[in-house]
């Protein structure tokens, strides 16, 4: 392992003003998004979404640091037969590739799940390297309900974690390490709070055991919000909060960048979060955005899997890349989302 080199590739993720494109649903996920604007989930369809993602050069030149793909994905080509990876080479953004093989039922413990992938990882990594990607991205996915999570389904899912994060150092690749805290569900803050710390502790704790350098990592944690479901909805400040301190207590200096999941939040709040935790700065790591859904649903409804909507679709990717670039800044003001809008 090199050390340097991994600790410059996860700070050029990261960079001032710079976020990761979670552009790595599945096939059965990206049926789900496809679904909602009336898009066949065909091959063809998914290579040109991806395609005017990722040729949206400006925002991607200055917001994107990164961008995980899927397995089909980076091994595509463009319509033009450029492959996809070397677009985003050229946009000077760091290609990625999502390893896990998702949550699957933890058996022993009901309603808990662990993610599988393990097997064969080393290989995979090592053929992922040699497509481009420099970076990868395993998440763990923990519900939180009456009696769960168990220490059980946090101990597999941090192990899990853990083992992956050491293979893919091994193999000179920058792991995400995605705990996902779910917001399913109607508990308040305060228990989004306690169950995150105890799963940042023991995630922490299985990196240490497993020799991961903390300097060669990403962290991609949710942050710390009510239940979607609880009556209670918090204010951006207390949300910002609340985070800062989980993240304080749980998440030492040496890592080099926290980038945050968007988990169901809307567009906005994922951004106002994020733009209030980095204003209460200086803080020890770079804090910005690994979004998903946050970045994308307004392209996806813009382009609706018609070419002639390509242009609106790539200025709406612009747009939320450009607010989630100044909140990872600390920048992001509502009037700017109203004007640049
Ligand atoms: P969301 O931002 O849509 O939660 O997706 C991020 C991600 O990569 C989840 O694994």
């Amino acid at each position: 392992m090199n050390l340097d080199e991994l600790n410059s590739i996860a700070k050029k993720m990261v960079a001032p003003g710079k976020g990761i494109l979670a552009a790595d649903e599945s096939t059965g996920t990206i049926q789900k998004r496809f679904d909602k604007i009336g898009v066949p989930n065909t091959e063809d369809n998914r290579r040109d979404y991806r395609e005017l993602l990722f040729r949206t050069e400006a925002a991607m030149k200055s917001h994107i640091g990164g961008v995980i793909l899927f397995d089909e994905t980076i091994r595509q080509k463009a319509k033009d037969g450029t492959p996809l990876v070397k677009l985003i080479e050229a946009a000077g953004s760091v290609p990625g590739i999502k390893v896990d093989q998702g949550a699957k039922p933890l058996a022993g413990s009901p309603g808990e799940t662990v993610t599988e992938g393990l097997d064969g990882l080393r290989e995979r990594l090592k053929e992922y390297h040699k497509l481009g990607a420099r970076f990868a991205k395993w998440r763990a996915v923990i519900d939180i309900g009456p009696g769960i999570p168990s220490y059980n389904g946090l101990n597999a899912n941090a192990h899990a974690l853990a083992r992956y994060a050491a293979l893919c150092q091994e193999n000179g690749i920058v792991p995400i390490v995605e705990p996902e805290v779910l917001m399913d569900g109607d508990h308040d803050i305060a228990r989004c709070e306690a169950v995150t710390v105890w799963t940042l502790k023991e995630v922490f704790q299985q990196l240490f055991y497993a020799n991961v350098a903390l300097e060669g990592m990403i962290l991609k944690p949710n942050m710390i919000v009510p239940g979607k479901n609880c009556p209670k909805q918090n204010s951006v400040a207390e949300v910002a909060e609340a985070t800062l301190r989980v993240l304080k207590q749980c998440v030492p200096s040496a890592v080099p960048g926290i980038a945050f999941l968007s988990g169901g939040q809307s567009d906005e709040d994922a951004t106002a979060h994020l733009s209030a935790m980095n204003a209460a700065g200086p803080l020890p790591w770079a804090l910005t955005f690994s979004y998903g859904r946050a970045l994308q649903a307004a392209p996806q409804a813009a382009w609706s899997g018609k070419a002639e909507n390509i242009a609106k679709a790539q200025s709406a990717f612009a747009h939320r890349a450009l607010m989630n670039s100044l909140a990872a800044l600390g920048k992001w003001t509502e009037a700017q989302e109203k004007k640049a809008a």
